[in-house]
């Protein structure tokens, strides 16, 4: 009897299999950090092939620290970092060209073109989403129109297109050996091509793209069985029987399984996923409409999204191109070296403003700067930013839903930062929830799997696996709370139209 599920997160920094036993506990980690190709300003590359050899190398690492082997695993999950757009030939396995990762913009040219007939929001009735460089529709497009032979390639169904949910599976599954094109809901929403009613792709919307549907995977639901793994693997004949993107596994790896439930990860950027059920919400307050999670032939949950582009990449910032700290946890320290911001705002737009703004002529911003200003102001500056822009996000979301959140829950790697969680909970004026289980991105994954093979059961067995480890109180005063958001809102006024 297996008595584990093994999750692949497949990141922005890094890939990782992570194994979970039944409490939904981590028995052992595999990670390996990918490089990050900036080739220029704004743009955002990886190397799919990379990607693909560490996924395998961390599922090794995992089994080995567990002692386990393929007899042990129920199951595999597969979450990922969304809208980074992977084309390859499904003949050679070769991508055409590297990922084209979701914070890139140069396809701003495509944005501003399909925008003249209709805005910006011509297709968001339909998708979801406003057209931006964020999602991966751009993404697959400037690929057609700008790698050679490419176009030509696709239109005689020899290119195929995967997030890197579908990207890991096809390989896993045996790639030009039989390898399966699929995804699932979440990550389709993430397309621009996804209709949310139907959970099909729109022939209309692909023809003004110009994007061949030959080249688009299946849609598929959240948690079912897709394929089994290679014989070349060492997961061989394991089912993978969940796929999430990894905000929506994040949602799904806290429990919040009804409507109104909640959560706000901190990674890379920062994603807040506020559960609509099985009701479709239109944003007017700047969020996303996007898929929650469907569980095989159940129906679909939807959510409403507050998309922040960078805030965990803001410290990385610090760390690699200023050399401010030599960690990523320093700048805790740095922080705390000083007793506030001393006036000092920055407004991290690196690639645009994401939500509740979309405001892609943004760049970033540090303002009120004096000769009173140090690192350790700079240091804290880049630390209250998450919390300036989540305060943003979750004033849309009260907003839309009609009803004020009463305490936000978090996760991901910047939620072990005592100071921010402090200045978030102070910055919200709601209690702030971290859980025993911090990984709930992989977590939520290994659910998704787990329920489609009979692992676990339904989804009381998994709330009941949901324990807090530790809530910070609001302690600042309303009256500086809200004279630090005037601030910070003007600071974000100074990074508009700076595209020449
Ligand atoms: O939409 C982008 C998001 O999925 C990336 O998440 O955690 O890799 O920064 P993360």
């Amino acid at each position: 009897m297996a008595d584990y599920v093994i999750a692949i997160d497949q990141g922005t920094t890094s890939s990782r299999a992570i194994i979970f036993d039944k409490a939904g506990t981590i028995v052992s980690t595999g990670q390996l950090e990918h490089e990050q190709i900036f080739p220029k300003a704004g743009w955002v590359e990886h190397d799919a092939g990379e990607i693909w050899k560490n996924t395998r190398e961390v599922i090794g690492q995992a089994l080995s620290k567990a002692n386990v082997t393929r007899h042990d695993i129920a199951a595999i999950g597969i979450t990922n970092q969304r809208e980074t757009t992977v084309v390859w030939d499904k003949n050679t396995g070769e991508p055409v060209y590297n990922a084209i990762v979701w914070q890139d913009t140069r396809t701003q040219n495509i944005v501003d073109e399909l925008a003249k007939d209709g805005g910006v929001e011509r297709f968001k009735p339909i998708v979801g989403l406003p057209l931006a460089t964020y999602f991966a529709g751009t993404k697959i497009k400037w690929i057609l129109d700008n790698v050679d032979g490419a176009r030509e390639k696709a239109e005689a169904g020899d290119l195929i297109f995967g997030t890197t949910d579908t990207w890991v599976l096809w390989n896993l599954t045996g790639g030009t050996d039989g390898g399966v094109h699929v995804t699932d809901v979440t990550n389709a929403s993430r397309t621009m091509f996804m209709d949310l009613e139907t959970l099909e792709w729109r022939d209309d919307i692909l023809e003004v793209f110009g994007v061949p549907k030959s080249m688009l995977p299946e849609i598929k639901s959240s948690s079912e069985v897709y394929g089994h793994a290679h014989t070349s693997s060492l997961l061989r004949e394991t089912p993978i029987a969940g796929i999430l993107g990894d905000q929506q596994a994040a949602t799904f790896g806290q429990a919040a399984f009804q409507a109104g439930e909640s959560k706000n990860t901190y990674g890379t950027g920062n994603f807040l996923i506020f559960n609509t059920g099985e009701e479709i919400v239109h944003s007017e307050n700047g969020l996303l409409t996007t898929l929650g999670y469907k569980l095989g032939d159940a129906k679909p949950h939807y959510a409403l999204e507050g998309s922040i582009a960078v805030t965990g990449s803001l410290i990385q910032w610090l760390r690699d191109n200023l050399n401010l700290i030599s960690s990523a946890p320093e700048v805790e320290e740095l922080a705390r070296t000083v007793e506030d911001n001393g006036g000092v705002f920055i407004v991290p737009a690196f690639s645009g403003l994401f939500a509740p703004y979309w405001r892609s002529d943004a760049r970033g911003a540090i303002v009120g700067l004096t000769r009173f200003a140090n690192k350790g102001h700079i240091a804290r500056a880049a630390l209250e930013a998450t919390a300036f822009q989540t305060r943003e996000v979750l004033d849309a979301v009260n907003a839309d839903s009609g009803v004020d959140l009463t305490e936000l829950k978090v996760d991901g790697g910047m939620v072990a930062n005592d100071a921010l969680m402090q200045f978030q909970a102070d910055m919200l004026g709601v209690p702030v929830i971290r859980p025993k289980v911090v990984e709930t991105t992989a977590l939520g994954a290994a659910y998704a799997a787990g329920l489609a093979v009979g692992f676990w059961s339904d989804l009381d067995e998994l709330s009941a696996n949901w324990a807090e480890d530790k809530r910070w109180e609001p302690q600042m005063d309303a009256d500086e709370r809200e004279r630090q958001l005037r601030l910070w809102k003007k600071a974000v006024t100074k990074t508009f139209d700076w595209i020449d």
